[in-house]
Parts: structure tokens; C-alpha cells; sequence
């Protein structure tokens, strides 16, 4: 690519990446946003402060994503500031809390358990797992609890979110969960934790065979299998059902150890071979030794007969 290719590819990226600044993003027309951000007090935090920082708008999820509405509404078509935000609002939808949202509707805040409705509009399958968990039963923690700090400032998820300290060090999971519940807490955090590093050190691995020229398809279909799967298990452990964690975390298990025994038996392939061609090696130099004491020995010998012969 020349520079000049590079540099204009390059701002375009930058004006069409929506962590670019403020003006020339992609929620640049958004009519929440651009109310929202001017309103006195928690609006305007809710926009600058938390959301701003969020997972989702660095995915580019705006306001309308989780409330619905209308953000396509132009302030220059209407008459007032109140005709304006009535038309992005749309109609409330006081079924909400019972059912869920309707796409077409628009939805405010939201509690408790109603709030796995509103995020499951696009994580589907935690929604289910979360509302079958003894926490969805009990309506409390809900996704914003372990996701949020500030109801929209939702981070990048981490497994430091299952938090076993002790309240006096106010842990997350502790004003719950005391000595006797917090086993199960710690366990699965650390089937979690370990299943986390088995794949990394599996994948590592598996980068290392590719790199030694070793290619298996069975080997490379497995690979990306633990990939879906792990991916599969982040969603499905909001269940906090120990026994399908478990299988999920035995599944990844055996696909590492099979990868695992894959690069034993390679690396120890490549010992042998390296083990024979040093041998190899020392039988040539052992060979190209002896040849050049022959050769000398045979010249001394010849030059001795010479030598001998001028003599006789
Ligand atoms: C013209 C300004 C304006 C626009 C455009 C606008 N809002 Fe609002 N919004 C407000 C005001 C003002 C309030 C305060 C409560 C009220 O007057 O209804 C509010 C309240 C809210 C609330 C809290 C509701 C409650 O019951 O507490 C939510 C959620 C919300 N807006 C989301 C949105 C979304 C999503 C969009 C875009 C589809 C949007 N707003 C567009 C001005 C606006
Ligand atoms: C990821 C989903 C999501 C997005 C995106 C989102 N909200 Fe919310 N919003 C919620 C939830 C959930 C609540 C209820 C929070 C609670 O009860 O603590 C809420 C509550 C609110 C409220 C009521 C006041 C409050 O703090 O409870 C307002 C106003 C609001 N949102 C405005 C906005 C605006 C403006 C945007 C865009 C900048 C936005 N929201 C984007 C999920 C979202
Ligand atoms: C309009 C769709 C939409 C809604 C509604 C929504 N999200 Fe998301 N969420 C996304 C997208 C897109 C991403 C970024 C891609 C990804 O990681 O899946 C994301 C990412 C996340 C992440 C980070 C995932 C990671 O890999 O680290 C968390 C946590 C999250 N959302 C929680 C929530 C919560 C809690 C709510 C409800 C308050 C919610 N989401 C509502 C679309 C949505
Ligand atoms: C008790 C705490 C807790 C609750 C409640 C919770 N989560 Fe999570 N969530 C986590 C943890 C911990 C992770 C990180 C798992 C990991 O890194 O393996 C996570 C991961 C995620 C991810 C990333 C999944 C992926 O595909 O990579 C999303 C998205 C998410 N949660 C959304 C939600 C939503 C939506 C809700 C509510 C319906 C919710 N969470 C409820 C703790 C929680
Ligand atoms: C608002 C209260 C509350 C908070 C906060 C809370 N939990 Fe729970 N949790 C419960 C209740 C209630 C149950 C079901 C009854 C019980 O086992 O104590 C439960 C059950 C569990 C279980 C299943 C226990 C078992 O014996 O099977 C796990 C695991 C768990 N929670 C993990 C967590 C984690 C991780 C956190 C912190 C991110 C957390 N909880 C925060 C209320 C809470």
C-alpha cells in the first residue's frame, strides 16, 4: 500500500470508528443522543459519563437499541422541542415490565427482573440461562449488578466480576452470598478460571505445531471447536448450574489434552530427528577426520618410499 493509500483509508477509518470523537461518529443523527447529551442533570451523565465509556457504544448500540423508539427524527422537522421528542419517544409500552419489549414500542427504565428482557433483546440465550439461575428466581443480582457500573456504563465481561471476597472488603457477590454459599461461588470460578487458561495454553500449542510445519485437520477442526465452545460456555454459565458448567469445562478438557498429547508426540518426533541428524552429523565429521589422516598417512608413507628409494 503507498502512504498516500494508507493515510486515506486510514481517516476514513477514523471517521467512521465511533470511539473517532465526538462529532463525526456514526450516532451523529441520533436524535436520542442529541437531545439527551443537552438535558440538565442525570440525562446528560447518562450519555457522557456511562454510556460513552460502554461496550456498546464502542459496538455502536445506541439509546434505541435497549429503550426503542424513533432516532431517525430530524429536529428540523418539527415545530418544538416537545413535538420532537414525542415523536422519537413513540408510544410507552406499559406492558413492558410483564412481557417484554416490543420492537416497535418505546420502553424507560426498567428493574429487577425485567431488566434481562430488555438486554436479551440481543443476548437471547444468557436472558434464558439468567432467568432459570436461582438469580433470575430471586429477581436479584440482575445483568446491570455484575455488568454495571452505573446503569449504562456496561464494561468488557471478566471473570473478576465472580468476586469471592469477604464483605468487609466489599466483595461484589458478598452482601449475598457468606462463608457457606461462597464455596460454590469460589468453585466455579475456579472451573472457570481453569478451563480459561487450558484454552490459552491449548491454543498455544496448537500455534506451535502449525508453526513447526505439523498440519492435521482433525487437530485444526478440534481447535476451532474449543474456540465455539468456550464462547458457548460464557453465555451458558449464567446459569450458575454447576453440573452444565461442568460439562462444558469437561468437553474443553478433553479437547486440550488430546491437542496436549498431539505436541508431545510432535515435539518428541523432532527430538529424534534432530537427536539423528546430530548423530549424523558426528558420523560425517568422524568419516571426513578419518579420510584426512589417511590421506596424510598415505602421503608420508609415499614421500618415506621416495625418500628411500633416492637413497637406495
Ligand atoms: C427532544 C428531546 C428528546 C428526544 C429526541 C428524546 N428524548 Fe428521551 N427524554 C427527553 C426528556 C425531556 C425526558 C424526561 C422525561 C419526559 O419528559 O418524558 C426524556 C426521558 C427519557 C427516558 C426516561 C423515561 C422515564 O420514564 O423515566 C428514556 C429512557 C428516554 N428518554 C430515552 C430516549 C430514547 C431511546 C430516545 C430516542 C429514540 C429519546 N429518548 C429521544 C427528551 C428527549
Ligand atoms: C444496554 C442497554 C441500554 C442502552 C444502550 C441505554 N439504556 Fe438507558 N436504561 C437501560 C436500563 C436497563 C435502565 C434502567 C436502569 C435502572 O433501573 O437502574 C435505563 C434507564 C434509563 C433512564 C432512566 C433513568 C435511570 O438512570 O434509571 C434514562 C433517562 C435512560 N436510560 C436514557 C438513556 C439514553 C439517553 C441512552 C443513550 C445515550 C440510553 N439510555 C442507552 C438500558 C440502556
Ligand atoms: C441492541 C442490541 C443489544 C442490547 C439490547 C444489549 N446489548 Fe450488550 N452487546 C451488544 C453488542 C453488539 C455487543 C458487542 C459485541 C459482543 O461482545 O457481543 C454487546 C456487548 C455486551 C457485553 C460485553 C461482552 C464481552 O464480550 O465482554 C456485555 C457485558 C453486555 N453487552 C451486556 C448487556 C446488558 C447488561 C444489556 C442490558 C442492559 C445489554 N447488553 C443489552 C448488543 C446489545
Ligand atoms: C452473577 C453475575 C452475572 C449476572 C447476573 C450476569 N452476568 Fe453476564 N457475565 C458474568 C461474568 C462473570 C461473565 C464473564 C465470563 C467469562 O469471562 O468467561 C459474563 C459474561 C457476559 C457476556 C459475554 C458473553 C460472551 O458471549 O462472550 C455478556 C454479553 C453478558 N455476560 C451479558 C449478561 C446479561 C445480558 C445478563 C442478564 C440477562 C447477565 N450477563 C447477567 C456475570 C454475570
Ligand atoms: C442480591 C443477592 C445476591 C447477590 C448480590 C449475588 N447472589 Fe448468588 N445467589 C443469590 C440467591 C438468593 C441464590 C440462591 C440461594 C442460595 O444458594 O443462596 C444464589 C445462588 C448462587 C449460586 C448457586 C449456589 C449453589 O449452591 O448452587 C452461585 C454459584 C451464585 N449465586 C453466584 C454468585 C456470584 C458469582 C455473585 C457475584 C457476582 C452473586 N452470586 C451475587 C443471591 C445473590
Amino acid at each position: 500500500m503507498t502512504p498516500m493509500i494508507y493515510m486515506v483509508s486510514h481517516a476514513v477509518w477514523l471517521l467512521a470508528s465511533p470511539q473517532a470523537g465526538d462529532s463525526p461518529d456514526v450516532f451523529a443523527r441520533n436524535a436520542c443522543v442529541l437531545c439527551h447529551r443537552d438535558l440538565a442533570g442525570r440525562s446528560s451523565e447518562i450519555v457522557d459519563l456511562e454510556w460513552k465509556r460502554s461496550v456498546h457504544y464502542a459496538s455502536g448500540v445506541g439509546c434505541d437499541g435497549c429503550h426503542g423508539g424513533n432516532a431517525s427524527v430530524l429536529r428540523e422537522q418539527f415545530d418544538d422541542e416537545e413535538a420532537w421528542k414525542t415523536a422519537a419517544h413513540l408510544e410507552r409500552n406499559p406492558e413492558f415490565l410483564s412481557v417484554g419489549p416490543r420492537e416497535d414500542r418505546f420502553v424507560s427504565g426498567t428493574r429487577g427482573r425485567s431488566v434481562s428482557y430488555f438486554c436479551g433483546r440481543c443476548h437471547a440465550l444468557i436472558k434464558e440461562k439468567h432467568l432459570g439461575s436461582p438469580h433470575g428466581d430471586f429477581g436479584d443480582p440482575s445483568c446491570l449488578y455484575c455488568h454495571g457500573q452505573g446503569s449504562h456504563a456496561i464494561l468488557p465481561a471478566s471473570l473478576d466480576i465472580i468476586d469471592t471476597r469477604p464483605r468487609l472488603e466489599s466483595g461484589r457477590c458478598s452482601p449475598c452470598h457468606q462463608q457457606s454459599t461462597m464455596t460454590a461461588v469460589a468453585s466455579i470460578r475456579k472451573t472457570l478460571d481453569d478451563t480459561s487458561r487450558l484454552i490459552d495454553e491449548s491454543g498455544r500449542q496448537y500455534r506451535e505445531l502449525e508453526e513447526a510445519g505439523y498440519h492435521n485437520l482433525e487437530l485444526e477442526s478440534m481447535h476451532h471447536h474449543s474456540g465455539e465452545v468456550h464462547s458457548q460456555l460464557r453465555r451458558v454459565f449464567h446459569s450458575f448450574n454447576m453440573r452444565e458448567i461442568g460439562d462444558f469445562a469437561g468437553e474443553i478438557r478433553s479437547i486440550a489434552e488430546r491437542t496436549s498429547r498431539t505436541h508431545q508426540l510432535v515435539s518428541r518426533l523432532r527430538e529424534a530427528r534432530n537427536h539423528q541428524s546430530l548423530i549424523g552429523l558426528l558420523g560425517a565429521v568422524f568419516l571426513v577426520l578419518f579420510a584426512t589422516i589417511l590421506l596424510h598417512y598415505k602421503r608420508r608413507f609415499c614421500r618415506d618410499e621416495h625418500d628411500g628409494a633416492v637413497d637406495a
